[in-house]
């Protein structure tokens, strides 16, 4: 099976599809994590990669998609594809779908988590994370057990440089209409599913897996 978590900045797709991976048995791509990998790495890649992170805004097309088809190459993609954060531009869903077209494999469904802008911003502005196994956390809905660190690894939870309200702002105003164009290339594809995104985390997993029960031959 061959999935993307669809949404804007903070709906929870890095959150949920952490949980979905492990349950279906998928491989959880994060380009938002491959290019903060690579910039903690000090690569070329990174370096350039920082430069559009830190404002806010989308790293070039021919950057990302060389990235991720040859991410999704490997031998450890083929048991299915959890992606996240891509594809985020029309010309990486249509590089997306040609790469795999000529497999003879495509995308089963698309997953669009909807929550409202204006809950976006405290989730973001309030989120931990693990720089270590990549937990995700938030000051309000799911603190660490024990403060600042942890509870997987006991690694120190540290915040992203681009979660201060001004970025948040500019990256919402950057993929809002890049993920509505998104909603409607799938939609014409027959592979969207619109998922409510707000209430409780486990509300939210239960929503996409009866979603995914829907898809055409899922197990
Ligand atoms: P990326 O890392 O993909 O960031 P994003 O899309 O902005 O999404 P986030 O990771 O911020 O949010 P999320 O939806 O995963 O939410 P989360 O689960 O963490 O990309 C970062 C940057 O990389 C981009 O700005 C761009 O520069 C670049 N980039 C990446 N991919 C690219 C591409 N394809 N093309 C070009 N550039 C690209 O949840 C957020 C918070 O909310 C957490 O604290 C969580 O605990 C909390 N939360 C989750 N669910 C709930 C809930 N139900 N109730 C309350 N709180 C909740």
């Amino acid at each position: 099976m061959r999935l993307i978590l669809l949404g804007l900045p903070g709906a929870g797709k890095g959150t949920q599809a952490k949980i979905l991976a492990t349950r279906k048995g998928l491989l959880h791509i994060s380009t938002g994590d491959m290019f903060r990998e690579a910039a903690a790495a000090g690569t070329e890649l990174g370096k350039r990669a920082q430069d559009y992170m830190s404002k806010g805004e989308l790293v070039p097309d021919e950057v990302t998609i060389g990235m991720l088809l040859e991410r999704i190459e490997k031998p450890d993609a083929q048991i299915g594809l959890m992606l996240d954060g891509f594809p985020r531009t029309i010309p990486q869903a249509e590089a997306l779908d040609r790469a795999l077209a000529g497999r003879g494999q495509q995308i089963d469904a698309v997953l669009y988590i909807q929550v409202p802008e204006s809950d976006l911003m405290a989730r973001l502005t309030g989120r931990w994370s693990c720089p270590n196994c990549g937990a995700i956390y938030h000051n309000q809905t799911k603190p660490p057990k024990a403060a600042g660190k942890c509870d997987e690894c006991g690694a120190a939870l540290t915040q992203r440089a681009d979660d201060q309200p001004a970025t948040v702002k500019t990256r919402l105003d950057t993929n809002r209409a890049w993920t509505e164009a998104l909603a409607d290339f799938y939609r014409k594809q027959g592979k969207l599913h619109e998922v409510d995104g707000t209430g409780a985390m486990e509300a939210i997993t239960d929503r996409l897996v009866e979603s995914i029960s829907r898809i055409p031959g899922a197990a």
